[in-house]
């Protein structure tokens, strides 16, 4: 398949390349570099031995956008481009409700024009909001878009929506909805992987970022969560069995909505993943027991059930997989 990937160039979009090239696609970048380096499409080069045409685009920019699509002959769009820093998100409201959804739009209108129809897009599993006890299994036909917490989530609950609305408007369009859980990792090859700019807001980039010096400590948000050890667990998702879930969505691709979770179904505490990255790296990193976090929950664990059986996909890396790719991609930035 010919496929333009949205965000090609950023964490899980350069995975997924990979992905794609290796399995045989011949894949498109389109990617403003807000998040990411030019330099990202050497790495692809150098890991499959295909270095996927590029452009330097804005979703904002509608006119070149649809230059892009029109007449290229892409039978997929795979869309991850967007803003993803939830903190950021409550104190630049519009800027991501511009970006992410007018991008959204922008992109489908183009589609439209370019009678591109198949569609797989990233989304979270922050659509779900509070779900209390339930947050520990999370499963698909959960009502979503109440009690987000922030605009990032928000605008992922949007385009989900605008996305369904899509599909009733022309039953032709086949749209795969990916609820992703916690992405963690690198490929093996530790050339590609998650290097965020400023302060990140979850757990594996900061622990990236505590041992590589970049931060004196890494601050534990409660250790008196109704969890085993007390602290908050979540489904940590390995960012190349997420990518090959992409893979399956667009092999099972089919008109109208199709939304599954990719997760792992296992929830890991923070402590248990602290310990695992200190093992590995054999070393201890600063840290201290902070107070909760406001809007955390003490679990969040998808259900993956669906995607097992529907898409024949489930996680095949574990943890520490993750951790050891990510290591060998910081010592390669070194
Ligand atoms: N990483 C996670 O924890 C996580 C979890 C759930 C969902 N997601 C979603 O998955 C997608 C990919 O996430 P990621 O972690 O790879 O993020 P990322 O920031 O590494 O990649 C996103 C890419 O989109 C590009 N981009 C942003 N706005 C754009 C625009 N208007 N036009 C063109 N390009 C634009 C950025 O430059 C970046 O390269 C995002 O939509 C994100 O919200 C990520």
């Amino acid at each position: 398949m010919k496929i333009l990937v949205t965000g090609g160039t950023g964490y899980i979009g350069s995975h997924t390349t990979v992905e794609l090239i290796r399995a045989g696609h011949e894949v498109e970048i389109l990617d403003n570099l807000f998040n990411s380096k030019i330099e990202v499409l050497d790495k692809i080069e150098k890991i499959t031995g295909v270095k996927p045409k590029f452009y330097k685009v804005d979703l904002l920019d509608y006119p070149t956008t649809l230059d892009v699509l029109k007449n290229a002959g892409f039978e997929a769009v795979i869309h991850f481009a967007g803003m993803k820093a939830v903190g950021e998100s409550v104190e630049k409201p519009l800027t991501y409700y511009e970006n992410n959804i007018q991008g959204t739009v922008n992109l489908l209108k183009a589609m439209r024009e370019a009678e591109v129809k198949k569609l797989v897009f990233s989304s979270s599993a922050t659509v779900y909001g509070d779900k209390g006890a339930d947050s520990a299994r999370l499963v698909e036909t959960m009502t979503t878009g109440v009690g987000v917490t922030n605009p990032y989530g928000w605008t992922k609950a949007m385009i989900e929506q605008i996305i369904k609305d899509v599909c009733v408007a022309d039953p032709k369009f086949e749209a795969t909805i990916l609820r992703y859980f916690n992405p963690v990792g690198a490929d093996k090859s530790g050339l590609i992987g998650e290097d965020p700019n400023g302060i990140p807001n979850n757990l594996m980039p900061i622990v990236t970022k505590v041992y590589q010096g970049k931060i004196d400590k890494l601050v534990i948000y409660g250790d008196d969560y109704e969890t085993e050890d007390g602290s908050c667990e979540r489904d940590f998702i390995h960012v190349t069995d997420l990518a090959k879930g992409h893979l399956a969505a667009l092999e099972h691709s089919c008109p109208g909505v199709s939304i599954y979770n990719l997760g792992s179904g296992k929830a890991t505490s923070v402590f248990e993943i602290v310990a695992a990255f200190e093992k590995l790296a054999g070393q201890e990193l600063p840290k201290e027991i902070g107070a909760r976090r406001a809007g955390d929950l003490a679990v969040v664990c998808a259900n993956p059930a669906l995607a097992w059986e529907k898409l024949g996909w489930k996680t095949e890396l574990t943890i520490e997989d993750a951790i050891a790719d990510t290591l060998r991609y910081l010592k390669n930035l070194e």
